[in-house]
């Protein structure tokens, strides 16, 4: 019998080497805001100082009746295209738990509405950890020399699946989008993503679900409402949270070979300002170093990555070609990091663009 080959690790990118490049960076925020205290007068059974001392949260937007992902995800795709002065892009990929239906994709739909019918689009579900999978896989497509660009866009609308009375989801999640345009480069230049770790383990597929409507339970009649809504074990996320996003960094650290002290910048998946204070510190990340929106914005899932991104450039508090640190946790469970240096392009946002009416067409 022969023995599978030992995985390929490569030497990290010289200079020269062909890189996916951030060329623009976009966000998109729908205009409510849903303060604590919102929550507590909405009916739900926590308070304002938990919220605060808990998760480190104060606001989460809400998109509100009418508006979807791909409302979201429209705004957050043009923004992007607009920081980075170009029309069109190779490919567009769009990492999502809330698509606008389980069948068709997002994806086209985005791509069409931001004038680039014709171009591939698809979904990639990877919960929290969506965005910095999508970037992955537009990577190699750019590196491999398949495309030559790419819209990365994380896009979610949680307020959709979230149960109103569950204190343990609704306190933390907000809806949003943002976005980034890829475009082969050399890894030399600012915003060239170096490295990448990702990671998966389905056997915790329990710990962050929603149980009805997919094949295993398909929707026959009305199913129990606990079923419909998203649902989270908490204290074991958050445990499982700490542990991969600090192991991941520490993977992506090593093949970017990157010595700790070397980070100049963190952004985490926003999910817990706790979560976020304990890896930071288990990677001996000084705060000045940590970057992020989590208490205005909540946990965004796909989307927090590039608007916490997004806020970071747009408040200029990282350098172009500062060494940066990426890294998200989420349902699956999946886990990926990136090692990258932060790009020079600007942010832009925009609010959510509603669908166009659809005349005659029946869906
Ligand atoms: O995005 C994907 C990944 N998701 C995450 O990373 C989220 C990970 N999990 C968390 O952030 C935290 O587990 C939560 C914010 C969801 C909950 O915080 P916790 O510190 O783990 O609280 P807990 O569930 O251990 O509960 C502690 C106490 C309990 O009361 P007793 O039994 O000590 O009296 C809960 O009933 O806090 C109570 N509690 C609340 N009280 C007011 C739980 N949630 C709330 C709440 N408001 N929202």
């Amino acid at each position: 019998m022969t023995l599978p080959a030992p995985p390929c690790r490569a030497e990290p990118p010289g200079p020269a080497s062909t890189a996916a490049v951030i060329t623009g960076l976009g966000g998109c925020l729908p205009p409510t805001k849903i303060t604590n205290g919102q929550l507590v007068r909405e009916g739900l059974d926590t308070s304002d100082e938990w919220i605060r001392t808990r998760t480190g949260i104060r606001t989460r937007h809400r998109a509100g009746p009418g508006v979807s992902t791909a409302d979201l995800a429209v705004a957050a795709g043009r923004a992007a295209l607009h920081s980075a002065n170009r029309t069109h892009t190779g490919i567009v990929l769009v990492a999502t738990t809330t698509p606008d239906r389980l069948c068709p994709a997002t994806g086209p739909e985005v791509a069409t509405r931001l004038g680039l019918t014709g171009t591939p689009a698809f979904d990639l579900s990877a919960v929290c950890s969506g965005f910095l999978y999508a970037a992955n896989v537009a990577s190699a497509l750019l590196t491999s020399g398949a495309f030559d660009s790419a819209l990365v866009i994380g896009a979610e609308t949680y307020s959709t699946i979230i149960d109103p009375r569950d204190r343990n989801t609704a306190v933390i999640f907000g809806d949003g989008a943002g976005a980034v345009c890829l475009e082969r480069g050399s890894a030399a230049d600012p915003g060239a993503f170096l490295r990448f770790d990702l990671g998966s383990d389905g056997a915790r597929s329990d710990l962050i679900a929603i149980a009805d409507g997919g094949s295993r339970s398909p929707h026959r009649g009305e199913p129990p409402p606990a079923d419909r809504f998203f649902r989270m074990r908490g204290p074991e996320v958050y445990k499982q949270a700490v542990l991969r996003m600090t192991s991941s960094a520490r993977t992506v650290l090593a093949l970017a070979e990157w010595p700790l002290p070397a980070v100049e910048a963190f952004i985490g998946h926003q999910a817990n300002q706790r979560i976020l204070d304990a890896v930071a510190q288990r990677l001996r990340v000084p705060p000045e170093r940590c970057h992020g929106n989590l208490r205005h914005v909540g946990n965004t899932a796909a989307a927090s990555i590039p608007l916490a991104m997004a806020d970071a450039a747009a408040r200029h508090v990282v350098e172009p070609g500062a060494r940066t640190l990426l890294t998200a946790f989420g349902g699956g469970l999946t886990w990926a990091s990136a090692a990258m240096t932060w790009p020079a392009a600007a942010t832009t946002y925009l609010l959510p663009e509603r669908r166009p009416p659809q005349g005659d067409h029946h869906e």
